[in-house]
């Protein structure tokens, strides 16, 4: 099915579920996008210990470490994950999604990250 479609539809069946159990369904969405993409490298707790990482030269980011991830703004997050650890200046490890994900699915993506470390930038 057309994803686009299939979005438009998500978006419909969460605005009629009302405004909060929409939010909660885009969390959950994200978690599943996290546990779909990113979980080979970055575990499923978020730790950086998925089963990827033995064969790694450059360990992928622990999600769950405050101190290092209250470092980043959203907007670098963002763009990590969108273009690739690269154009935040690190490793080519991390792979761009863009065209993979969209900028919504990238956004809930940011924001669960922020729920994996409790924390915001700067602290
Ligand atoms: C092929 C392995 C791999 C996959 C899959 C992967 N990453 Fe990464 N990621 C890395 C590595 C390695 C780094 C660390 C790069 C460095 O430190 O130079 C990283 C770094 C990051 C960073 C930068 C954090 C920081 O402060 O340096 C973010 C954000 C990130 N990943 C999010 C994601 C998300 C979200 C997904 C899923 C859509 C994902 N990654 C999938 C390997 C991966």
């Amino acid at each position: 099915m057309n994803r686009q479609l299939l979005w438009a539809g998500m978006m419909v069946l969460a605005a009629w579920a009302s405004a909060t159990p929409g939010l909660v369904q885009a969390a959950e969405r994200a978690e599943d996008l996290y546990k779909t993409y990113c979980w080979q490298c970055h575990g499923m707790q978020g730790d950086g210990n998925g089963i990827n990482v033995r064969d790694m030269p450059v360990q992928p980011r622990d999600h769950t470490d405050p101190r290092e991830m209250a470092a980043r703004s959203d907007e670098e997050l963002f763009t990590a994950i969108k273009k690739g650890g690269q154009a935040i200046n690190k490793s080519v490890l991390m792979p761009p999604w863009d065209g993979v994900l969209s900028d919504e699915e990238i956004h809930a993506l940011v924001r669960y990250l922020r729920r994996l470390c409790q924390c915001r930038h700067g602290g």
